[in-house]
């Protein structure tokens, strides 16, 4: 896995953790995890700096300091338990400032389709699931899907690509991460989704499309979540919403894309209703190319360096693999660069990257996916597609 797949995972960890903890009244350790994730977000951001997706990330954080300051200004332990007891309806949070609008990020990604590279099938399903009724629904009298599930090993685009789709339809774009739809600090979790749902069609009714994206689907609506957190309910009431969202007679653009690296996760409920499943594969030889090329492109690169040859050695890497191979490469020279004290004159440039750079960092990772992995995504798709 990349420095940033692993990341993101620790937070979405991190984060379900704290709010179990939370959810139990353990407010110290709770705060703790709540501290971790915050740390993992924010060493996310850092790494790229650049990352459309970043607002997300810091909205996401800032969240959940809003609720460490909550617990930390709350009652003695004493009190709290007494506390903890009568507050299963308290809707607000002390501090009275998180909220559900919190909880939903809106303000729109900025990624452009181009900077997706490849995955033209999984473009193609795309643009026919939603960006076309969205255009035409006048030619679609038998409906279209809603709900679009992308599914595919971690970090080949599934998120980038929900992302380039809200760009793409001038939609609201309305993202929520598991955590937060369970916490209970920002109410019921069943009446967080209900909510959610609201403004989705509310903005639809209002002419705007919107588009509802789960990312990490499965840490949400795993068949495996247990059932004294609430997950049932909430997963209920998703259905529910779903099965609204595609009533006859209303064709209101509300759409839900949500994306896992797990499908075999999900039970069979919740996959008929994400009617459209689409495969979002490992890059191939000539989409790692594209990659490196995407990847390299303000660095300076010397005369031996063959991209080809790159995307030869990388079988099997991810596109966020192949992004952290360059990242690290260059990180590797600057490194370098700066110990041998020729930073200091303001002149000097590094020298340009060579093909042995790479092939350094080449040799020291491996695929993040394995082989056995990949015939386990082609199983699943298999088997679920056409249904
Ligand atoms: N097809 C792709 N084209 C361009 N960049 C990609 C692609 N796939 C992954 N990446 C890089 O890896 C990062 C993580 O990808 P992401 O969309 O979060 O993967 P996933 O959601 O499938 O785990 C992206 O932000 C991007 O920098
Ligand atoms: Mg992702």
């Amino acid at each position: 896995m990349s420095a940033s797949q692993e990341l993101e995972k620790a937070a979405t960890n991190y984060a379900l953790e704290a709010v179990r903890l939370d959810k139990q009244g353990s407010r110290g350790l709770a705060i703790t995890m709540y501290q971790k994730a915050i740390e993992s977000l924010l060493q996310l951001v850092q790494l790229y700096p650049e990352y459309s997706l970043n607002k997300v990330y810091i909205q996401r954080a800032i969240a959940y300091q809003e609720r460490i300051k909550a617990l930390q200004g709350a009652v003695s332990p004493a009190e709290f338990r007494e506390e903890t007891k009568d507050s299963e309806n308290a809707k607000t949070t002390e501090g009275g400032k998180s909220s559900y609008e919190e909880l939903i990020v809106t303000e729109k990604p900025n990624v452009k389709w181009e900077e997706v590279v490849g995955l033209d099938n999984a473009k193609r399903a795309v643009k026919e699931a939603i960006v076309y009724p969205v255009q035409r629904p006048d030619l679609f009298p038998l409906g279209w899907p809603r709900g679009i599930l992308l599914f595919g090993p971690p970090g080949c685009g599934k998120t980038l690509l929900a992302a380039a789709v809200a760009t793409e339809i001038d939609a609201t774009f309305i993202s929520i991460d598991a955590a937060s739809i369970m916490s209970k600090w920002l109410g019921e979790a069943e009446q967080n989704v209900a909510k959610l749902f609201g403004s989705a069609r509310k903005s639809a009714n209002d002419g705007k499309p919107s588009i509802v994206f789960i990312d990490e689907l499965d840490s949400l609506m795993g068949a495996h979540s247990n059932e004294v957190g609430g997950e049932v309910r909430v997963r209920n009431q998703f259905l529910k919403e779903m099965d609204g969202i595609v009533d006859k007679g209303k064709n209101l653009h509300v759409y839900v894309i949500g994306a896992t690296n797990k499908p075999w996760d999900l039970d069979w409920a919740f996959i008929r209703r994400f009617q459209k499943r689409i495969l979002v594969p490992l890059p191939d030889h000539h989409t790692r190319l594209m990659m490196f090329k995407l990847y390299t492109s303000n660095l300076q690169l010397a005369a031996d360096v063959d991209l080809h040859e790159l995307a030869r050695l990388s079988e099997g890497f991810s596109g966020s693999d192949i992004r952290d191979v360059c990242q690290s490469a260059h990180l590797k020279l600057i490194g370098e660069f700066f110990e041998s004290g020729q930073a200091t004159n303001k002149q000097a440039k590094p020298r340009p990257l060579r093909m042995d750079d790479f092939r350094l960092i080449l040799e020291e990772r491996k695929p993040s996916v394995s082989l056995d992995m990949l015939s386990l995504y082609n199983r699943w798709f298999e088997a679920f597609k056409a249904l």
